[in-house]
This record gives structure tokens, C-alpha cells and sequence, in this order.
């Protein structure tokens, strides 16, 4: 299932020369490249709405900061499959044998939880959320239930193989609470994996669009201020082994942003996130700007558009770094 050589934040991107010829075009279409394959449907929603959004409100107002829309479960099933090609096809890293049991944490819409039943048939996969916006329809072998991973556990001690948590530092506030209850329910010898992508912009060739660069740093501000800061390979790696963890192994890669890249693999993924790109903007963006930094709807949004007018534009090639880290519970 899996390719070779994801390549490392070490590694270079080439940049596709097509990218290159007509620097005072901005718009991908200028080079013959279409970037409207497909398209994010609009949601009709019925729930709470803010600035044209449904969020959860279950567990409190300011459980989360996204909203469960359809438009964002779109997003989120997009984002999955752009981390899958990022793994080179593959949903984790830890070096799992056969697992019987296994646990996703904020599992979303379930995909990945999904897709890892189809691929352990004989193991029972569990997805926690506080949003029950999984499907219903889904392999025998998979079981959704309604959560908050901040409160106490009810799963028993040692029972699950492998614990897996995926962009979730903007939804958690106490790591290490959450982590001690993930070393408890894991068995000896079992791995525990949290993946996230940074709010870092990164560019090899200093090309990141201003626009951009001010969304990402208005996000970080805001998530710094609700205690949920973005991640870094330390941060990761301290989480796990402050837990207990041992054996901690930490893999970053480069998520790109728009189809610059030369290679077939990153330009597809560059591609994926230009589609993603309004309902990832206003998701992430709308809540924080708005609820924590008190900008108005209308500032927010402009924001927001600005830096997807920056996500399209074949001139800025940017990435953020997407950091993987996984432990084991000593035996
Ligand atoms: C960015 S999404 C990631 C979804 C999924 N892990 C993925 O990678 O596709 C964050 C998810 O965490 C859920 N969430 C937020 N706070 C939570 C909490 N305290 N306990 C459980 N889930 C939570 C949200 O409802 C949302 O589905």
C-alpha cells in the first residue's frame, strides 16, 4: 500500500518551472493548470450559527473553536487524504504488529478510524468526539461514541494496542492529563502517536505570501491565547516522554500549499489544500478572530479571503511543517 521516501522537512521541494515563467501572474490557471477539479459543497445548516457557521455546543460555547458543518467535514476528509499521501499512503508510523484494539481520539468524521478497520479487520477500532458527526454506515469492526477526551475515562487500564490523536492541538487545553489517561488505557508494549500540523509558515525560497503569513500568525496569537498554541517536534516529543512514554520517535514533513511542486505526489497534495483552502481559512479563522481577538465578522472574513487569494497565487510557494511522534508504554 505504502510508497517509498515521504520526503523530510531535510528535503527539498523542487519547484515545477511552469511556476516559474510569468512571475507577474499570479493565478495557477496561467500556467495551464486547473485547480478546479472539484469543488467544496456549501452546507445547509440547522445548528447554532456564527458568521454562517454550525458549531458544537454540546460541552460549552468555547469547547471548540471549528465548526462540524458539512463544509468542514468536507474539509476534514480532504485534509485526511492530503495526510495519507504526506505518509506516502500510510495512516500512522508506529510499528504496530497486530493490533486488537485501538483508540482515535477527536476522531472528526471518523475516516481515519474507518480506513484503519478496513485495514486490521480482526481489531475493534474506537473514535471519540465531542460532535457526533461520524456516518453511520460504517465497518462492523468500528464504534463511534460521544466524548470529552478532557474528562475522566471510563475504558478499562491496558486495553487498547494503539492510541492515535490527529490535529488536535487547537482542541485540547490539558496534554498532560489526556496523555496520562492514553498511557493508562494502553497496554504494555503498545504505542501511543499524536500527528498535527504547525501553525508555522515556512517558504525554502522565501516566497510566503504576506496575507498568509497574517492569517497563520493571527491564528497562533489567538491559540496561544486560549491555551492551545500550536506544536513543535519538542513540544510533541516532551508530551509523550513527560507521560512515560519511551522509544519517542519524531518524523516531520512538509505539507505544501498550492500545486507548485515539480514531483506528481506533492503537487496533488498542494492541490488538495487549494481546495480546502476557504473552508479552511474561515474554520480555523472565524471563531478565534472573532470570539478571542474581537475583530468583527466583516475584518475576520477579509482575513480570511486574503490569505486564500495568497493560497492561490502560484508565486508564493509555502509549506507547514505536518510533525508525526509516536511512544511506547514500557512492558
Ligand atoms: C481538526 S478536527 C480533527 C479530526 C480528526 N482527528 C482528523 O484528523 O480528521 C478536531 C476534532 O476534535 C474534536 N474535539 C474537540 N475537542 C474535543 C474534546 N475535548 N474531546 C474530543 N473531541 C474533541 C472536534 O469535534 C473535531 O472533530
Amino acid at each position: 500500500m505504502a510508497e517509498p521516501n515521504a520526503p523530510l522537512m531535510n528535503d527539498e521541494i523542487e519547484i515545477d518551472p511552469n511556476m516559474l515563467k510569468d512571475l507577474t501572474a499570479e493565478s495557477y490557471d496561467s500556467t495551464g493548470y486547473n485547480t478546479e477539479t472539484t469543488s467544496l459543497a456549501s452546507s445547509i445548516c440547522k445548528y447554532t450559527f456564527e458568521n454562517g457557521r454550525r458549531y458544537h455546543s454540546y460541552y460549552g460555547p468555547n469547547k471548540s473553536y471549528l465548526p462540524t458543518d458539512e463544509t468542514e467535514q468536507e474539509r476534514l476528509d480532504m485534509h485526511h487524504e492530503i495526510l495519507v499521501q504526506t505518509l506516502s499512503g500510510k495512516l500512522f508510523l508506529a510499528p504496530l504488529d497486530t493490533p486488537q484494539r485501538i483508540l482515535d481520539i477527536g476522531t472528526g468524521t471518523g475516516i481515519w478510524a474507518i480506513d484503519c478497520a478496513d485495514i486490521y479487520p480482526s481489531a475493534e477500532v474506537v473514535g471519540t468526539d465531542i460532535s457526533p458527526i461520524q456516518p453511520g454506515w460504517v465497518p462492523p469492526n468500528v464504534k463511534f461514541e460521544v466524548d470529552d477526551a478532557e474528562k475522566d475515562w471510563t475504558f478499562q487500564p491496558d486495553s487498547f494496542d494503539y492510541v492515535h490523536s490527529r490535529n488536535l492541538a487547537q482542541s485540547i487545553e490539558n496534554w498532560p492529563k489526556l496523555l496520562s489517561q492514553c498511557y493508562q488505557v494502553t497496554k504494555p508494549g503498545g504505542y501511543v502517536e499524536l500527528a498535527e500540523l504547525s501553525l508555522q509558515l515556512n517558504s525554502d525560497d522565501n516566497t510566503n505570501g504576506p496575507a498568509l503569513l497574517k492569517w497563520m500568525n493571527l491564528v497562533q496569537e489567538a491559540c496561544d491565547k486560549i491555551g492551545r498554541p500550536g506544536v513543535t517536534e519538542d513540544i510533541l516529543r516532551s508530551r509523550l516522554e513527560d507521560a512515560g512514554f519511551v522509544d519517542v520517535v519524531v518524523q516531520t514533513f512538509k505539507q505544501p500549499y498550492g500545486p507548485w511542486a515539480k514531483d506528481e505526489r506533492n503537487k496533488k497534495i498542494g492541490a488538495m489544500t487549494i481546495l480546502a483552502a476557504e473552508a479552511g481559512t474561515e474554520g480555523y479563522g472565524m471563531a478565534l478572530f472573532t470570539r478571542i481577538l474581537g475583530m468583527s465578522s466583516e475584518e475576520a472574513k477579509e482575513i480570511c479571503k486574503a490569505a486564500v487569494k495568497d493560497l492561490r497565487n502560484k508565486n508564493y510557494h509555502s509549506y507547514s511543517p505536518y510533525i508525526v511522534v509516536y511512544g511506547r508504554k514500557p512492558e
